[in-house]
């Protein structure tokens, strides 16, 4: 029975270090940098409310297809597909969705590299003691500064991928549990520090007003990015949850520990948000700032309190170990694949692959310095460009990868999981894989996963295109 299969990348002790693992993987970058600029540009509350609803409708019902796929075939996502297709008598061709979404993976991690490098480099400059007292342009400039050295933001991006690079090596399994155990936690502690802070700025309600009150003619605006972003940050849509399902133990319940790890994951979003608007507020900052809303914010935050600047150091260190574990989780669906593919070992596939994601990420290393003014896909009033330097609208390279991997890649990836759990696995395979006790609920989570989510998808892409 395909239920039987071991993975030969190893298996989670327990149920635990999965839902350690996979928190890891889910809490990241996602939730504490970019949900809440994503929140700032697109204009509070509306973005809010659909991007919830984008993660319980949509983004769960992925995750839940996502580790099922993944547990019963007990591979990387191409090869999962591939067997399971043919198991159920479907064409072995749909390996190639799995694979597309391998590499969106790797796009991914080509820039999440680089601000998990910006992290970095920010523990050291917090601990130097280099905001301590800071004003809010200071602190604007500082950022500036930093992005503005090519050679600086390189050095960083290096060391974070060296990193990731190390883990992904040695395997997994045997990588991640130590660390995880003690660092999330930690995380959420800090969290709660930063947001006993903001309750002290004066503008605690500002924020809280900018995040859930909504107007009804922004909901559209934002609802592409939403889908995109709630992807983002469960995790979903490239493969990443499918390959950590793959190694989880035959008997732990998928579905109350995937609820679990969401509703973990979106809570970490919504305290990020919460506690650094009011930060935003107060210091007369402009929320829709884009990326460097959190690296402002944050130093105005623990540059002006006592102990900040040991909280502040202990703080960056925490992003960068939530962005450490889901980089990790970014590499590995294409490090399992040519694992399983080729005889090439673990650590010279791994090197490899990093240094590719390296490479492509020089390209947002300079979007933010030396291609400053490098702009692709420029539409204007009767003309579109692919590219024009210093061009008044269009994307930088950072914005091209994000754009393409975030709103286009994922949800389609999203879409294929759930077309494959609902519709070429078929009911009895996905309800033997969730052994839920609940008839009722087992229905309506195949409703969601049949129904719901792939419609909702396609219905959020038609609307994008129409708006
Ligand atoms: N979920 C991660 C975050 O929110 O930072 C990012 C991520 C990891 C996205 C793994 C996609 C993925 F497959």
């Amino acid at each position: 029975m395909a239920g039987d299969k071991v993975s030969i990348h190893g298996s989670w002790a327990s149920r635990w270090v999965f839902i350690l693992a996979a928190t890891g993987s889910a809490v990241g970058l996602g939730s504490i940098w970019k949900f809440p600029y994503m929140t700032g540009v697109y204009g509070g509350g509306a973005f809010v409310l659909v991007f919830l609803l984008c993660i319980a409708l949509l983004g769960l019902p992925v995750m839940l297809a996502e580790t099922l796929i993944g547990r019963r075939a007990r591979q990387s996502p191409a090869n999962a597909l591939r067997d399971l297709a043919i198991e159920a008598g479907h064409s072995a061709k749909w390996s190639w969705a799995a694979f597309a979404g391998m590499i969106t993976a790797l796009l991914i991690l080509s820039f999440y590299s680089v601000v998990g490098g910006w992290s970095l480099d920010y523990i050291i400059d917090m601990g130097r003691g280099d905001f301590q007292g800071v004003a809010p342009e200071q602190a604007g400039a500082y950022f500036a500064r930093m992005i503005s050295d090519p050679w600086r933001l390189t050095l960083w991006h290096s060391i974070f991928m060296l990193l990731s690079a190390y883990v992904i090596a040695r395997g997994v399994v045997a990588g991640l549990e130590h660390s995880l155990r003690i660092m999330m936690p930690l995380l959420f502690l800090l969290l709660l520090i930063l947001l006993g802070y903001s309750l002290t700025t004066g503008h605690f309600m500002e924020g809280v007003h900018f995040m859930f009150n909504f107007d009804t003619s922004r909901l559209l605006d934002g609802l592409l990015p939403a889908m995109g972003h709630a992807f983002f940050s469960l995790s979903v849509g490239v493969g990443s949850i499918l390959i950590y399902g793959a190694y989880m133990p035959k008997n732990s319940s998928i579905s109350g520990t995937i609820v679990g790890v969401a509703l973990l994951d979106t809570f970490v979003s919504l305290l990020a948000g919460v506690a650094l608007f009011p930060i935003v507020f107060a210091a007369g900052l402009n929320p829709g700032e884009g990326p460097g809303l959190m690296f402002v914010t944050l130093p105005l935050a623990f540059g002006n309190v006592v102990f900040g600047q040991l909280m502040g150091m202990v703080f960056f260190v925490l992003v960068a170990v939530a962005a450490w574990s889901s980089a990790i989780s970014l590499l590995e669906p294409m490090v399992a694949y040519l694992v399983e593919r080729t005889r090439v070992s673990r650590v010279w596939v791994t090197t490899g692959l990093a240094f590719i994601c390296w490479f492509v990420g020089l390209g947002t290393v300079f979007s933010f310095n030396i291609w400053k003014e490098a702009r692709f896909f420029v539409t204007g009033a009767d003309s579109f460009q692919l590219y024009q330097w210093g061009a008044a609208g269009g994307l930088d390279f950072f914005g091209v990868i994000d754009f393409f991997t975030s709103r286009i890649m994922l949800p389609l990836g999203g879409l294929t999981f759930v077309i494959f759990a609902g519709w070429v696995m078929g009911r009895e395979a996905v309800r033997e894989e969730l052994a839920m006790r609940s008839p009722k609920l087992f229905a309506l989570t195949f409703l969601l996963m049949r129904y719901v989510a792939p419609l909702g998808i396609l219905i959020v892409f038609a609307a994008q295109l129409w708006k």
